[in-house]
């Protein structure tokens, strides 16, 4: 997959997995990434899908309806991938955090979804329940902050809540803030993040 890695400093510390929203690249999130954690290696994906011209990590049917045979091809591209990754650029295979915006967090979502021990944590901003009706494996180990919008129109308030009460049910601790900024994605959001990565990384 297009990708980059940068080495951080500091090698006990995670290394953050950046998975951006429709029609973003693998740059976007690197200031995210430099406000959670400067010390972290960051290994940030671009989505193998386009979709009007735009990269996105699986396809979709419509608005907000996914295509449930590409979601689970796409998920296990990504964690193949990841691990590919560990061994290419000499990263901790156990110690990844995702930090997935829209459409990235939706796939490090099903990441969650489907894999045990795929992930160590993530920060998901904006996130839908990326699939219903799927037996979880044990997240006990795997702490989930979401960033959701009161107003959000294109992950309705119930998703988080929904998405919140699946991986909860699957044992993972998961912390939500809320904002009234529609799907954007703010500062006061991305802070929020940083400070509960702290709490529960550094
Ligand atoms: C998705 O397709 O993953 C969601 O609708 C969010 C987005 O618009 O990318």
């Amino acid at each position: 997959m297009k990708h980059l890695f940068k080495k951080g400093t500091n090698p006990s510390k995670p290394t953050l997995l950046l998975l951006h929203g429709t029609g973003g690249t693998e740059t976007d999130l690197l200031p995210l990434a430099e406000m959670v954690d400067a010390e972290a290696s960051v290994l940030s994906v671009r989505g193998n899908i386009v979709e009007n011209g735009m990269p996105r990590y699986f396809k979709r049917l419509a608005e907000g309806v996914f295509d449930i045979e590409n979601l689970k091809e796409e998920t296990k591209n990504l964690a193949d991938f990841i691990d590919e990754a560990s061994k290419k650029y000499g990263f901790d295979r156990d110690n990844v955090v995702a930090i997935g915006y829209s459409n990235g967090a939706n796939i490090a979502g099903s990441l969650l979804f489907r894999y045990q021990d795929v992930l160590k944590g993530a920060i998901l901003h904006h996130p839908m329940v990326p699939l219903r009706g799927l037996e979880l494996p044990d997240l006990s180990q795997v702490p989930v902050f979401i960033g959701a919008g009161e107003n959000d129109p294109i992950c309705a308030p119930q998703e988080s809540k929904d998405l919140k009460q699946l991986l909860e049910e699957a044992g993972s601790s998961v912390d939500i803030d809320w904002g009234q900024h529609g799907h954007s994605l703010t500062q006061k959001e991305v802070l929020a993040a940083a400070q509960w990565y702290a709490e529960n990384f550094a």
